[in-house]
């Protein structure tokens, strides 16, 4: 029986020299795969309330919007700089090979809301920390954030967990 890890391929010097990059287009493309990916990020909610999945950009829409669908509930993307087309609040970041601002519609979520926050991957943890300071500002109250890849080495699990964050991830 393969196990999630199975299905991840390593591209070697992407984007840059020295960064092996942990490409879940693979595990996205297998029936199995996929299915067992989001079966097994939903699994720890079973019973949680949850009003709104919030899925960083890019792979986050993808499994964000499974997640969301699974759970009857809306979805909302954080985006790179310039993308959404509405008023936006913004965070600038730092990220294991360069820098970025992430933003979302400053309406997207409503004070009060039970938010579970999702990407693909947990590296330096800039880009999640940027998502969850979005959602702050707006008064969202995360219930957990949800990853299928953490790389420890880079301490993005840490760094959200001082931030008083839940983190469930697939694997390592
Ligand atoms: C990757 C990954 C996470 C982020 C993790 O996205 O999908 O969103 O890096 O890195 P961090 O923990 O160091 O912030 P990337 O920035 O490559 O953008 P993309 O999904 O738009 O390609
Ligand atoms: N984002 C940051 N580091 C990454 C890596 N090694 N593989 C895939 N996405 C990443």
């Amino acid at each position: 029986m393969k196990s999630v890890k199975d299905y991840i391929r390593t591209i070697v010097d992407f984007p840059h020299e020295g960064i092996m990059f942990r490409d879940v287009t693979t595990l996205f493309a297998d029936p199995r795969g996929f299915r067992m990916a989001i079966d097994q990020m939903l699994h720890p909610y079973a019973g949680m309330q949850i009003d709104k999945v919030v899925g960083l950009e890019a792979r986050g829409f993808i499994l964000g919007g499974a997640i969301a669908h699974q759970l009857t509930v809306g979805f909302v993307p954080i985006r790179k700089k310039g993308k959404l087309p509405g008023a936006v609040i913004s965070e600038a970041y730092t990220l294991e090979y360069g820098e970025a601002v992430m933003e979302m519609h400053d309406d997207a979520v409503k004070a009060g809301e039970r938010i579970l926050v999702v990407d693909d991957l947990l590296a330096t943890g800039g880009t999640a920390a940027a998502g969850i300071k979005l959602i702050e500002r707006l008064g969202g109250e995360i219930v957990s954030t949800s990853f299928i890849i953490d790389l420890p080495e880079l301490g993005g699990r840490k760094v959200l967990e001082d931030m008083g964050m839940d983190v469930h991830v697939l694997c390592e």
